[in-house]
């Protein structure tokens, strides 16, 4: 981006409403405050509610040995001395569940995705992303020498189309894929680009972020719910959001994981997570198999969503427990949302550029602490307004 003038840059924001701003909330559950106003939060990624949950909090303190380390700062990058006994144990952790040789902690998704690709990736490789990776992604992308192209979201046949033409070329392709879309909410087609990239014998990088908590009998993502974990060469992991936590992962065999180690610039040279937070990750990921009945309750809650939605003739899209309800550009959705929080609704609208212009939405993501009844007055709200 090349700014001639910052401050016309952002008046330019302010005039397409596309200006934005971090505003405080004080948050309890799926609760928030805002200047006095309690709302419902449609707008959080805590998607098992487990963030809030003081029960598990108590256990946790209950439980920590807090003799054992220096909790609360790792003090140094993870190749220098941050790395401690909590962040080994997470990684064996991590690595057994998935039943992949090797783990990695990140300091966040957004370390792990602009980390990885660079260092597992040169220009004798190619990179095939879908069209709607999130930006984490896209400068992972951006940062390396690979050279990269983007199929169309979930469009099988032009994916099939450009391993077709440019596979030759290059030593290796990997194909690059969220398993739920963070900003619509739909599935990627695994079994097909399973079945792609063994035809064109490559590479798959599946990113998590969304599933991870939510989908597959033990929590572990879409990969597990559809038995393909074998088959996906990397996955990536957040524990920001449905593990109520903080950090990213990376799964996969020994050669990736040491390329990471050594070629990462994200995660040479930031200071490791603390180990407190490690322990939150470990701690919740050893509960992460028996999370089922939040998991149902999601599953529900979005069902319900939906079919509300499509009652009410409202575009909608999404086949999980993010639904993002269409409104054409930002003045429209920047109102919708305005609208619904003064009837007690957090609703976030995601505008242009975010998404393309004219696929302006509000972006609703469910939480298994919800209520049936807190979704159903949601859905009067979008009615009313
Ligand atoms: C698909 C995807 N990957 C990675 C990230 C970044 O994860 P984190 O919040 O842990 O940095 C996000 C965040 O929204 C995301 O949507």
């Amino acid at each position: 981006m090349k700014f001639a003038n910052l401050s016309k840059a952002l008046s330019e924001l302010k005039k397409n409403n596309a200006f934005r701003q971090a505003r405080t909330f004080d948050v309890n559950g799926y609760a928030i405050k805002i200047n006095d106003s309690q709302l419902i939060n449609f707008s959080s990624n805590d998607y098992l509610g487990l963030a809030g949950n003081r029960d598990l909090q108590t256990q946790f303190f209950e439980q920590a040995d807090m003799a054992k380390n220096n909790w609360m700062s790792a003090s140094s990058s993870r190749p220098l001395t941050g790395t401690n006994s909590s962040h080994t144990q997470l990684e064996s952790l991590l690595a057994n569940s998935y039943g992949k040789t090797k783990a990695l902690l990140f300091n966040s998704g957004y370390h792990a995705n602009t980390g990885i690709l660079p260092s597992i990736t040169d220009e004798q490789d190619l990179i095939l992303a879908d069209k709607f990776v999130h930006a984490s992604l896209i400068d992972g992308l951006r940062l390396g020498n690979a050279k990269f192209k983007r199929f169309a979201h979930n469009n099988l046949e032009h994916l099939s189309q450009l391993l077709s033409t440019y596979r030759d070329q290059y030593r290796n392709v990997w194909i690059v894929s969220e398993s739920i879309f963070s900003m619509d909410g739909d599935i990627a087609p695994l079994a097909d680009l399973v079945a792609l990239k063994n035809k064109h014998q490559c590479s798959l990088y599946l990113d998590e972020a969304h599933a991870i908590g939510c989908l597959g009998k033990n929590g572990l993502g879409l990969a597990e719910q559809l038995n393909l974990i074998e088959e996906v060469d990397l996955i990536i992991g957040t524990f920001g959001k449905a593990l109520a936590g903080c950090g990213g992962f990376a799964v996969g065999n020994q050669t990736l994981i040491e390329s990471m180690i050594n070629f990462s610039r994200s995660w040479l040279f930031s200071t490791a997570l603390p180990p407190i937070n490690i322990e939150w990750n470990l701690f919740i990921w050893q509960q992460l198999a028996s999370f089922n009945h939040e998991r149902e309750n999601l599953s529900k809650l979005g069902y319900l969503f939906k079919s509300g939605l499509e009652k009410s003739n409202k575009e909608f899209l999404g086949d999980s427990h993010i639904v993002p309800v269409l409104e054409s550009g930002n003045e429209h959705v920047v109102a919708l949302s305005s609208s619904l929080e003064t009837k007690g609704i957090l609703a976030m609208p995601i505008r242009s550029p975010t998404v393309p212009k004219g696929a302006e939405r509000i972006r609703f993501s469910l939480t298994a602490n919800m209520t049936e009844e807190s979704v159903s007055h949601c859905l009067d709200c979008i009615n009313d307004c």
